[in-house]
């Protein structure tokens, strides 16, 4: 105190403003100084050689004022001491990971959580970092972000070891990446990073067909030898539209947004046409845009997000996309007539999961009752897209897929839910769901996998590992924000503690083998998603809720977080 008032006497307040002035200064130059190296080739000189540039057009409608999608949070700006004790523990844990990526890992893929080392598997374009820009900024590390933003700047898309990239995992993570950090923070770094790596990411568009290959192969698409599959999951076209469309909206450059949309046209032609009208089959033919002629529907690996960005893309367009919003409501109808099902489980549970369906010769349904971890983002999408279209039974649809996520995490020793696994599923969704003990032995007998420890209900647990993955927690925020139910904070907390417990290291946190056993063996492994998806929906749903708001952001499939239109909320 003493030392304070010598300090003000000695210097006095024009002194205090010139001091506060220079530290002012020094902070706002390191932010803008920050070098931006070019990338060593530049990708948008690559000729389209099978088709012309797309047709300059834009967004076709005009935005309108959607539905609210938050609740009406009484204290929407203040969080109670206990979620803020919550917070600050997730905090430290992204600090305790985030540490040891730097000090090992640094402008690496990957952290190894268990040898203390670093590994590339998407590029070597630092993707734990890119990934982690957002959730740095929104935990407050501002200095860790600029730090990290320097990284970037430096960035060369064309130096990479490898030949290819997946246009699917480089589109989510590190676009989005991006993007999501540059709506953030207004870096301009980040947005000239971005515009390199989107003019080579839509170079994939550089085929015969005019559909995207799954794999840039970077020489094919320099000089337009590249080719898109013939036998390629659905999320490889049609989950790319929300980085690209955010990519159009923040250069004004409409030619992202074209390419994409041409994904879109077909997806809207071709939506009733399938073996199961409403949905698309789980894989495409890229090479001719015949999307139809597959047997195999999920919501599940291989066509989770194309489903995801239905409503996302009607959100990001601030409405004026409305054949989204169209394709939404009939994709909607169709999952909830053909894929969900109600589990029998021993207490009768009130829950739902959404299964896969092989449509035979015949054209009749054959429902496999399975679960899978990434399916569990479903809830999400039924409580987002509800919302905006007005439709509150999706909200309770999403409601129950949800709680189907979250007793699957209870029910087994871990307190963590397997990757995949089976249920025995009752006849309708809407009747009564009897547990009968004895049909669920028979079923735990045909679909044996060598686990004879089953929590009851479960007949398999197929997969049984746990890769630090965010869906089933991701819902459950965005259905906390969505109804304002206190029940699943505490739900978001136990799940929390059961992850952590299950795959702490010294270093950071482990994928593990088994969520059947306590103290499962962990794998040296900690994908990006941990510090970009998990942490960071766990963070927010102890933050106030008028932070991030879904009224103001929607989330792309990595969690990155890109600004909705102004004046369409
Ligand atoms: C926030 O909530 C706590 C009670 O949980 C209350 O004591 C405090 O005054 C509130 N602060 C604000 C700024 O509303
Ligand atoms: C597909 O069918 C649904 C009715 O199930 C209809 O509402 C929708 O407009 C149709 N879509 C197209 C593109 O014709």
């Amino acid at each position: 105190m003493i030392v304070t008032r010598v300090w003000f006497r000695t210097l006095g307040s024009a002194s205090i403003l010139f001091l506060v002035g220079i530290l002012w200064y020094l902070r706002h130059t390191r932010y803008t100084t920050v070098q931006v190296h070019k990338s060593s080739f530049d990708w948008s000189q690559v000729k389209y050689l099978h088709h012309a540039q797309p047709e300059v057009g834009a967004v076709s409608g005009a935005t309108r004022i959607l539905p609210k999608i938050q609740h009406r949070f009484e204290r929407s700006s203040n969080i109670s001491k206990k979620q803020r004790q919550r917070r600050d523990v997730i905090l430290s844990t992204f600090k305790k990971c985030w540490r040891n990526y730097r000090t090992y890992a640094w402008k690496q893929d990957e952290l190894l959580p268990i040898s203390a080392g670093g590994k590339n598997s998407f590029g070597g374009w630092a993707a734990t970092l890119i990934d982690s820009l957002d959730t740095l900024w929104i935990m407050g590390l501002k200095e860790e972000f600029f730090e990290a933003v320097g990284v970037v700047a430096s960035l060369d898309w064309n130096s990479t070891p490898e030949t290819s990239c997946s246009v699917f995992e480089t589109t989510i993570r590190h676009l989005g990446g991006l993007l999501s950090a540059y709506d953030l923070s207004g870096h301009d770094a980040l947005l000239q990073k971005a515009v390199e790596l989107g003019d080579m990411l839509i170079t994939s568009f550089n085929t015969p067909s005019g559909l995207p290959a799954s794999w840039l192969d970077f020489e094919k698409a320099k000089t337009g030898q590249l080719e898109a599959g013939f036998h390629e999951p659905s999320t490889s076209a049609g989950s790319l539209a929300l980085e690209f469309t955010r990519l159009s909206q923040v250069t004004r450059d409409p030619k992202y947004y074209n390419m994409v949309t041409k994904v879109a046209v077909l997806m809207q032609q071709s939506q009733n046409q399938t073996k199961l009208p409403g949905m698309w089959p789980a894989n495409w033919n890229l090479a001719t845009g015949n999307f139809v002629s597959d047997n195999s529907f999920t919501i599940g690996a291989f066509a989770d997000s194309t489903y995801e960005y239905l409503p996302k893309m009607f959100a990001l367009t601030g409405g004026a996309d409305t054949m989204y919003a169209q394709m939404y409501r009939t994709a909607a109808e169709a999952i909830t007539n053909s894929l969900l099902y109600r589990p029998t489980t021993p207490n009768e549970d009130d829950v739902l999961f959404a299964g896969s369906v092989w449509v035979e010769s015949d054209g009749s349904q054959r429902l496999n009752p399975e679960g899978q971890h990434l399916s569990c983002f479903i809830g999400g999408m039924y409580g987002v897209g509800g919302k905006l279209i007005g439709d509150e039974s999706h909200v309770e649809l999403g409601l129950k897929l949800t709680k189907g996520c979250i007793w699957a995490y209870n029910a087994f020793a871990s307190g963590i839910m397997p990757e995949n696994f089976n249920l025995v599923a009752c006849p309708s969704i809407h009747g009564p769901c009897p547990w009968d003990e004895e049909k669920w032995r028979q079923k735990l007998y045909a679909d044996f996998d060598g686990h004879d420890d089953l929590p009851k209900g479960f007949t398999n647990a197929r997969v049984p590992t746990y890769l630090l993955r965010p869906e089933a927690i991701e819902s459950v925020f965005i259905m906390y924000r969505i109804t304002g139910r206190e029940e699943l904070l505490d739900a978001a907390w136990t799940m929390f503690q059961a992850i952590d417990k299950a795959t702490s290291t010294p270093y950071g946190n482990a994928a593990i083998e088994d969520v059947g056993t306590v103290g499962s063996r962990q794998r040296d492994s900690m994908e990006s998603f941990w510090l970009a998806e998990t942490l960071k929906y766990l963070y927010l749903i102890f933050s106030p809720p008028d932070g991030m708001s879904l009224d103001e952001w929607v989330f792309n499939t990595e969690a990155h977080p890109f600004r909705r239109p102004r004046g369409s909320y």
